[in-house]
């Protein structure tokens, strides 16, 4: 598909950047057909495409730990469709990429002097660059997955990552680098900012290190130093023309004290260039009308095979006919999620009654505590530790409610998915999840599910008891379900607003 506002709004184009093709590539690329589709519909299109290169620690279906490798992914494959020229870099743990061009780029001798690339097409999404900085090989990205704790040299391996990510956004001539969460920020060091863009998926994780790592970035250094350490969030919030998150509700909690984790300060300065845009989910891995991965299809028009989804998740899970609605919970295990409430409130769901499916993995103190709770309470709540997605999607679609107790939620992805498949959603009211879900009790006639005031114990009990009365009463629960259902929850929208915050990063030059 074709871009074809561009050449109208290009403004930037004839005065500053005209390039030619081979301008644009380095040669070794060119030569070696790297970008052969996109000469093709540049050729086809007689203008140019915006060429953006994502920068992500985490890309679905390579190497998915929470949903930063989700939202990436959709988001590329959405600006893809748009007529965007879509590269992506991740670091190559390794990633089983059919890569077929392998090139390099030169990094500061703290970063080990070199980063090779492996680059290939990936039909829907883009270009993606395997991106292979020193040490950056490990067996999960963050942490050994053997004692929970976290990688020692993190600081290493990613700062020489988002030094990587400039050197190749470089070489690619990207018109626009979007850079994501703070194991890409480094790369505002090394690249023009005024054509940067940062999008914060989680304040919570900022990659704060030692104060002594401010020299490694030259006379950008004073814009790492924050409270006494070397913080490359704050940098990038600083230095990049444009900040978003993922959604609008958590833009404003961001900008104070409970939400900004230290950094509200630098958000608040950033006024009207910092904002938030709502996260997508996938159609194509989202609808329950062709899922492939479930028992049987359905849609808001029939809901006769959501039952066979539910009776087949009782049945895996050995809840049987166990009463009232299966509450499902897919979740990654960290503080931010409400485990901990989840631990605590278990034990009262017997008598609403409901039964609890969990499934999903992280911290190892939370994941042992809620498996010991499952064990314990076999007749109505089972766990699943690990991550397989056939069963998160039979969690998905076959649960009658969702729960998501967060503390805190910059999006969320969850709800999305649950509200598609006709699961009703059962939420705390903070970040995106306030900005997706609509109380069905305060708002009977729009309602899409359930919002608890508070991440707390009693609050989110009330939520549960209040969504197991609205599930008991068929017609309110199909008109909840169906409202859910035929809401737009995909990429559509928020990525035509990355496209046009290109366009006006752009324009700006
Ligand atoms: C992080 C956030 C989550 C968000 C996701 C993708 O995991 O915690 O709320 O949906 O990133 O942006």
């Amino acid at each position: 598909m074709v871009d074809g506002g561009w050449s109208l709004l290009g403004r930037h184009r004839e005065r500053a950047r005209p390039r030619s093709l081979s301008q644009r590539l380095p040669c070794h690329l060119l030569l070696q057909g790297v970008t052969s589709a996109t000469q093709s519909n540049r050729l086809i299109a007689g203008t140019s495409m915006t060429r953006v290169l994502l920068a992500t620690a985490e890309l679905d279906p390579f190497v998915k730990i929470g949903g930063l490798g989700e939202t990436v992914a959709g988001l590329a494959a959405c600006l893809s469709q748009l007529g965007v020229d879509v590269h992506i870099a991740v670091p190559d743990y390794p990633i089983s990429l059919a890569a077929n061009q392998h090139w390099s780029v030169q990094l500061p001798a703290w970063a080990s002097s070199q980063a090779s690339v492996r680059s290939g097409r990936v039909p829907g999404l883009g270009t993606v660059h395997a991106v292979g900085v020193h040490n950056i090989e490990r067996p999960h990205p963050y942490y050994d997955p053997a004692t929970g704790e976290s990688w020692f040299d993190n600081d290493r391996r990613f700062f020489a990552f988002g030094i990587a990510v400039a050197k190749v956004a470089r070489q690619l001539n990207v018109d626009v680098l979007h850079i994501n969460d703070w194991h890409t920020a480094t790369a505002v060091a090394d690249f023009p900012n005024e054509r940067t863009i940062f999008t914060i998926h989680n304040l919570a994780h900022q990659g704060a290190a030692d104060i002594g790592w401010l020299p490694a970035f030259g006379d950008k250094a004073p814009y790492f130093e924050h409270l006494g350490s070397c913080n490359p969030m704050a940098a990038a919030i600083r230095l990049s023309a444009k900040v978003s998150t993922v959604s609008p509700r958590y833009a404003i909690e961001a900008c104070s004290p409970t939400f900004g984790c230290g950094l509200q300060d630098e958000l608040a300065a950033r006024g009207s260039d910092f904002f938030g845009v709502r996260n997508g989910i996938d159609p194509k891995r989202w609808n329950p009308e062709s899922d492939v991965l479930l028992p049987a299809n359905f849609s808001a028009r029939d809901l006769a095979g959501k039952q066979v989804c539910n009776k087949e998740l009782r049945r895996a899970t050995g809840l049987g006919d166990a009463p009232g609605p299966i509450i499902g919970m897919v979740t990654r295990f960290a503080d931010q999620k409400g485990i901990d409430l989840v631990a605590d409130l278990v034990g009262y769901l017997e008598g609403i009654p409901a039964s609890l499916v969990m499934h999903g993995t992280g911290e190892v103190e939370l994941v042992s505590r809620i498996w010991h709770e499952g064990r314990a309470r076999r007749s109505h709540m089972s766990y699943l530790p690990g991550f397989d997605e056939q069963y998160a999607h039979l969690v998905v679609a076959g649960s009658d409610l969702l729960l998501i107790p967060s503390k805190f939620e910059p999006c969320g992805l969850t709800q999305m998915q649950a509200m598609t498949c006709g699961t009703i959603p059962v939420v705390t009211g903070v970040g995106g999840l306030a900005d997706t879900v609509i109380d069905t009790d305060a708002d009977p006639t729009r309602g899409t599910g359930f919002v608890s005031g508070q991440a707390s114990v009693t609050s989110v009990l009330d939520s549960l008891h209040r969504a197991v009365r609205g599930w008991r009463n068929r017609w309110r629960r199909e008109a909840v379900q169906r409202r859910g259902m035929l809401t737009d929850w995909t990429w559509a929208g928020p990525g035509r607003r990355y496209r046009e915050l290109y366009r006006e990063v752009l324009d700006d030059l």
